[in-house]
This record gives C-alpha cells, sequence and structure tokens, in this order.
C-alpha cells in the first residue's frame, strides 16, 4: 500500500464553509461571484489583459484553438513532450499537430527546433512550460512575430512562476492554466483562460458561453442574449471557484511550501548526482520556477523502471512523464514529426517524478531520498 503518496491536493480547512456560502447565496453556475473574484486575483497575480474561468485547462486550450482560428489544412507546432490536450485542442479544429524535440535542461520547446519546423502553413506555436519552469519566452516571441504566428502558452502546470520576471501564461497571445486536483493550486478540475491582448476579450466571452452574448447581458449592456457565434460551455462552476478562491488566497504560502520541499529533495539527492547515478532537474536563469514537480533523469529505462518499482514497495508513489504524443496511436494519426525526437524519447524512458506537495514533512523527503538513494546502489 502507498502510504507516502505521489500527490495529496492541498486544502485550505476552511472550504466547507466557502461553499456552503455559495449554496446558501444560490449562484451555483458560471461566472458568478466567486469566479468574478478569481479572475481577478489572477489579473492581478500574471498582469493578463483578461481572464476567464474555464471547466479545465483542456477546455482554455480548446478555447485558444477557436481564437487563432485554425482549421484544416492549418499547422500547429508544438512539443511531443507534453500532455494530450496541447495537441487534442488543435486536432479538434482540423488542425495539425506538429512535434519537435524539447531542449535537454528544461524538456520544454527547443525554439530552433520550432524554426526548423515552418511552413507555409505554420498558424501557431504552443510553448507548454514543463513543470512550472518557463520555456524561452524570449526565442519564441522572436519567433512568432517574425513569421505572423499565434503564440499559444500550455501553462498548465505554471501557476505562480514567471520567466524574465512575467508571468507564465501571460506572455504569449493567450494562456492556459490548469486547477485539476494534481496541479499547485487546484478545485478537482478547472482552469483559466489568460486573454494577453483587448482583441481577444469579446470573442472569448462569446466561445465561453456556448456563442452568446451572455456576458454583454448579465453586464446590462443588451436587453437580451442571443447566439451570435460558434461557442460551447466553457464555464466553472462558482461552487469550483469558491474551492479555488480559497486556494488563490493562499497561493504564497502554497508555492513556499512546496519550493522548501523542492529544495530539500534537491540537497538531499546530490551526492547521487555526484556519483553519476542521477540527473537532478536545472533551473536556468531567468526562470523562477513553482516546484510544480521534483524530477530525476536515470541512466536508462530498466533503471528507472526498477526504481519506480522499488518504491512502489516501500509505499512511496513515483511516476514517469510522459507517453511522447508522437509515438502515441492517435498522434501519429493525426501529426507529424518534424527532426529527430531524441531528447523527447530519452526523458520518457529516464525520467521519475518524486512525490511532492504540502505536507510532506522533512522526514518524508528524507525517506524518500535514502530509498532513491538504496534503489540506485548510492
Ligand atoms: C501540459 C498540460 N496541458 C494540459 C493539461 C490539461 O489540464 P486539465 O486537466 O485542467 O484539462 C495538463 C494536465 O495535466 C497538462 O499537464
Amino acid at each position: 500500500m502507498t502510504d507516502l503518496p505521489f500527490n495529496r491536493p492541498y486544502r485550505t480547512g476552511t472550504e466547507a464553509a466557502r461553499i456552503a456560502a455559495v449554496l446558501e447565496r444560490g449562484w451555483t453556475g458560471g461566472n458568478g461571484p466567486q469566479s468574478r473574484h478569481c479572475e481577478l486575483l489572477l489579473k492581478q497575480l500574471t498582469q493578463s489583459h483578461g481572464v476567464l474561468l474555464t471547466h479545465s485547462c483542456t477546455g482554455a486550450l480548446e478555447m485558444a484553438a477557436l481564437l487563432v482560428d485554425v482549421g484544416a489544412g492549418d499547422e500547429v507546432i508544438m512539443p511531443s513532450f507534453t500532455f494530450v490536450s496541447t495537441a487534442n485542442a488543435f486536432v479538434l479544429r482540423g488542425a495539425t499537430p506538429v512535434f519537435v524535440d524539447v531542449d535537454a535542461v528544461t524538456l520544454n520547446i527547443d525554439p530552433r527546433r520550432a524554426a526548423a519546423a515552418l511552413t507555409a502553413r505554420t498558424k501557431a506555436i504552443v510553448a507548454v512550460h514543463y513543470g512550472g519552469v518557463g520555456c524561452d519566452m524570449a526565442a519564441l516571441s522572436t519567433l512568432a512575430a517574425d513569421h505572423g504566428l499565434a503564440l499559444i502558452e500550455d501553462a498548465a502546470q505554471g501557476i505562480g512562476a514567471t520567466v524574465d520576471g512575467r508571468a507564465l501564461g501571460a506572455i504569449g497571445d493567450l494562456g492556459a492554466l490548469s486547477f485539476h486536483e494534481t496541479k499547485n493550486v487546484s478545485c478537482g478540475e478547472g482552469g483559466a483562460l489568460l486573454l494577453n491582448d483587448a482583441r481577444w476579450l469579446e470573442r472569448a466571452e462569446i466561445l465561453q458561453e456556448k456563442g452568446t452574448n451572455r456576458s454583454r447581458f448579465s453586464r446590462g449592456e443588451v436587453d437580451h442574449y442571443t447566439w451570435v457565434d460558434i461557442g460551447s460551455s466553457f464555464l466553472m462552476s462558482d461552487v469550483s471557484a469558491a474551492l479555488l478562491a480559497e486556494q488563490l488566497e493562499q497561493l504564497e504560502q502554497i508555492t513556499a511550501a512546496r519550493l522548501r520541499i523542492w529544495d530539500a529533495y534537491h540537497a538531499a539527492l546530490e551526492p547521487l548526482e555526484r556519483a553519476g547515478l542521477a540527473q537532478r532537474p536545472r533551473i536556468p536563469a531567468g526562470a523562477r520556477h513553482n516546484a510544480h514537480l521534483y524530477r530525476l533523469m536515470l541512466p536508462d529505462r530498466a533503471t528507472r523502471d526498477g526504481l519506480i518499482a522499488a518504491l512502489a514497495v516501500e509505499g512511496i508513489g513515483a511516476y514517469f512523464h510522459y507517453v511522447p504524443l508522437h509515438s502515441a496511436p492517435a498522434g501519429e494519426r493525426f501529426g507529424r514529426v518534424h527532426g529527430p525526437m531524441d531528447v523527447t524519447d530519452a526523458a520518457a524512458g529516464r525520467l521519475v517524478r518524486l512525490p511532492l506537495w504540502v505536507g510532506m514533512t522533512g522526514g518524508d523527503v528524507a525517506r524518500v531520498a535514502d530509498a532513491v538513494r538504496r534503489a540506485l546502489g548510492g
């Protein structure tokens, strides 16, 4: 049995009262008072022009794909080392994901590989900030601007992190955050779309509200609402928003606590790296990460799989990341690869993520580090 799980969602302890207040008030649908409050907090945090809460980061990415208007024949450059939603959002619109390799230090999209994959059909680039460590946004922004491409940030793991002093998700044209229970800040299922320019706002509100101008109606700008465009229901319930508000209000403490655990792992595992048994993560200059995950790179797949199995025997939850999209059945069907995938394939075979959640003690970190050392013979 796993007694030291991989993840345990953060709880403030006061959520129940806040949710009870929402139920009492009666507004449990979308775009309610708690949603507005969360949007304001996220705007202050990210300095984005506009924020809309969604039911998931997946939904926010789907809205982004609609807003940048990609369709059949268009190509969208993205890493293969990511979660399926990064690609699905564009495949749903009929566009082709073009998978490129990632940088060996950050496991984020390599801007040189992205540049090499450009064609006359390229419409957008997606920057995925792996583990809350920012991509090289300076290079990607220049590339996008030089070629008239949309730049979308999949900042699912990036709440509270910055690169060159700017919040992840608020640098490109559009950014997507996740509040899934596995994320630093969570409300079960949830997300947000960051609209980093005024021009996106009007249509985004319509897309989010099933293709209607209901948001304008709610503000008293029109006397009734009607169907004006395509859209879907991308809203977050105000019950979920209450849970989210609790956590966003404690973002600083949550991030600080996670960073302490991350730093403890980093110190405890330093001898392993020195002995050449595992590689610890490196955070590039300019990136301020949010300790979303702590990962090690092992020499090969067998060692990595053996380590996960050995930790499981000791009741410790640890996982790999990701099955690269280019090698998944749907990735082969809907996407194409540009260039070598060496770093992606190596990471998929050699990476392990260790438990990291607020509430883990120094003793827990020492226990995991010790189990890792023993398993690797360090
Ligand atoms: C990089 C990335 N993109 C998108 C998502 C999807 O997020 P959600 O579960 O909120 O839809 C995730 C979730 O794990 C993710 O890690």
